[in-house]
C-alpha cells in the first residue's frame, strides 16, 4: 500500500497527539509532534533568560537559534518517540504550565518559525509520517494526502489538559489551565505568520462529544479511504 503524508492540525489540547500516536502505531508510521518542537524551543529561551514574565529579548534570541539542536528518540517502553534538546531528554520540562504560558509566543516569531517548518519538511521527505500541529496541511505539507482539523470546545479541552497534569502531579488550578488554552487559541490564530486555520482541504473533526474509540475508527476509515485513491 502506498504511504501517504497525513496532517493533524487544530487547537490546543484537541487530542491532536493521541490521535497521531494511534494512527502511526496502527501503520508502522512516524510520529512528528511539532508542538513539542515549538515547546523545546521555548525551554532553551526560558532557561537561558532570553524570556520572563515582563520581557522577550527577541533580537538576541533569534541569533541563538543556531545553538539549539532538537531531535526526536524513540523510546522502545512508551512506543513513542521523546524530545530532545541539546542531546538532553526535555519530555517531562516542555509540557509544564510555565512553558505553555510563554510557547504562543516564542512560535510566533518568524525565524523560529522558518528553521523549525524547514526541519519539519526534511523530517516527512519519505511520507509514512503522521505530523500535528498548527500550520502541517496549511505549511508544511500543503500536498499532504489527508489533512485533519481538529475542535472541541474549551471547556472540554481545559479539563483533559487539567487531568493530565494533576496526573503528573503539578500543582495547578482549572481557570488558570483554561485561561491558557483560550490564551493560546487567540494568539495562535492571530499571529502573522502561519496562524492556525482550517485548510480548505481539511476535514474537521469535533471530538467534544467522541470516546477515543470512535474517532480512531472512523479517522482510520479516513485513513482507507485516503490510501485507495492513490
Ligand atoms: O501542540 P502543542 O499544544 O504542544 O503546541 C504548543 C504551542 O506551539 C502552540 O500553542 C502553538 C505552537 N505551535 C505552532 O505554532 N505550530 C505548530 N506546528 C505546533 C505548535
Amino acid at each position: 500500500m502506498q504511504h501517504i503524508t497525513i496532517a493533524i492540525d487544530g487547537f490546543s489540547s484537541t487530542g491532536k497527539s493521541t490521535l497521531a500516536k494511534q494512527l502511526a502505531k496502527e501503520l508502522g508510521y512516524v510520529y512528528v509532534d511539532t508542538g513539542a518542537m515549538y515547546r523545546a524551543v521555548t525551554l532553551y529561551a526560558l532557561q537561558n533568560n532570553f524570556i520572563g514574565d515582563n520581557y522577550f529579548k527577541v533580537e538576541d534570541f533569534v541569533l541563538e537559534l543556531d545553538n539549539i539542536n532538537l531531535s526526536f528518540k524513540f523510546n522502545d517502553s512508551l512506543g513513542f518517540s521523546e524530545m530532545y534538546l541539546n542531546g538532553v531528554n526535555v519530555e517531562k520540562e516542555i509540557r509544564t504550565l510555565e512553558v505553555s504560558s510563554f510557547v504562543s509566543k516564542v512560535s510566533a516569531i518568524p525565524e523560529v518559525r522558518y528553521q523549525l517548518v524547514k526541519q519539519q519538511q526534511k523530517m516527512g521527505e519519505g511520507k509514512g509520517i503522521v505530523m500535528d500541529g498548527r500550520d502541517i496541511g496549511t505549511v508544511v505539507f500543503p500536498q499532504a494526502e489527508l489533512k485533519l482539523f481538529m475542535t472541541a470546545s474549551p471547556e472540554i479541552r481545559a479539563k483533559r489538559r487539567y487531568s493530565e497534569l494533576i496526573k503528573r502531579g503539578d500543582k495547578v488550578r482549572f481557570e488558570e489551565v483554561l485561561k491558557n488554552v483560550q490564551e493560546r487559541d487567540y494568539i495562535d490564530s492571530h499571529r502573522e505568520d502561519s496562524p492556525l486555520f482550517k485548510a480548505e482541504d481539511a476535514i474537521e473533526i469535533d471530538n467534544s462529544n467522541l470516546t477515543l474509540e470512535a474517532q480512531f475508527e472512523s479517522i482510520m476509515n479516513l485513513v482507507r479511504m485516503t490510501m485507495e485513491g492513490q
